[in-house]
């Protein structure tokens, strides 16, 4: 018994390195990298003889670090963006977010900029972060499915395009749902993301979508009523990955969906 569990725990522990990219062995047996760095050669400033150290560097005492708030950053970094080269480059360099250091890439969004109809997704899951691309997986088929229905396509010309872009950028690992601070310091990126495309109508795919934009989770209840997304017409809607799996509630999605035609209609 004590065997398996050791077993499941160390693939379980093999299988989140590998999420985080460590997917090669370089070396034949394993180094403990904290041991190697406490045989360098001490620096100047700690060998006997020169100046002591300061108290904080001081062998074991902890390093203080500030505490930094990062909502704070966020919003004066997104505010700053003039344009979504701006928004890109001020979320690359923003350094709050732990899974920033676990994915591969940043996933920014897709589409064409100019469309009527944003739609704003969870977070990126393996595919996407490899690619750098959201909704590029399973539910991204079933997202594109689903708009080309209503004749609309993140490849297509303006009137009929589409913008595609998640509340988080990085993908989480094992794919577990943001927490609540993650969420909250990307949200400041995300209203800017809204501002400088100024769409006609967002799309909020899914609970983690509703709760960061509307503050609320409860999409079967959500769903199917225009609400504001920061100051924009949106919808919620069921995930495309939930449609994935359960395909029954695809005549919800396909009611929502004329929904979004008819109000694109109305404000053409
Ligand atoms: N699910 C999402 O919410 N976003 C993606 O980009 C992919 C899957």
């Amino acid at each position: 018994m004590e065997s398996h569990m050791d077993f499941y725990a160390a693939k379980a522990a093999l299988d989140w390195l590998i999420e985080l990219g460590a997917d090669e062995a370089i070396c034949d047996a394993p180094v403990n990298r904290y041991e190697a760095v406490a045989t360098l050669p001490k620096p100047a400033v700690l060998q006997a003889g020169a100046e002591p150290a300061p108290k904080a560097a001081a062998a074991g005492a902890p390093i203080a670090v500030p505490d930094v708030d990062w909502v704070a950053v966020a919003a004066q970094a997104a505010a700053s963006a003039q344009d979504l080269d701006g928004l890109r480059a001020a979320m690359a360099a923003f350094e709050g977010c732990e899974l920033k250091r676990g994915a591969r890439n940043l996933v920014f969004a897709d589409g064409n900029p100019k469309a009527r109809v944003m739609v704003i997704g969870e977070a990126p899951g393996r595919e996407e972060d490899l690619e750098g691309k959201p909704f590029v997986g399973q539910a991204g088929h079933m997202l594109d499915k689903m708009f080309a229905a209503i004749g609309l396509g993140r490849s297509l010309e303006d009137a009929a395009s589409i913008y595609v872009t998640n509340v988080m950028p990085w993908r989480p690992p094992q794919n577990r749902e943001p927490k609540p601070q993650e969420i909250a310091m990307m949200l400041p990126f995300l209203k800017r993301h809204v501002e400088l495309v100024n769409p006609d109508v967002v799309v909020l795919m899914g609970n983690i979508s509703c709760q960061a934009v509307l503050g609320e989770k409860g999409i079967t209840r959500l769903r199917g009523a225009w609400t504001k997304a920061f100051d924009t017409p949106a919808l919620p809607m069921f995930h495309p990955a939930y449609l994935v799996r359960s395909p029954e509630f695809k005549r919800e999605a396909w009611h929502d969906l004329l929904m979004v035609q008819a109000k694109l209609r109305e404000t053409e």
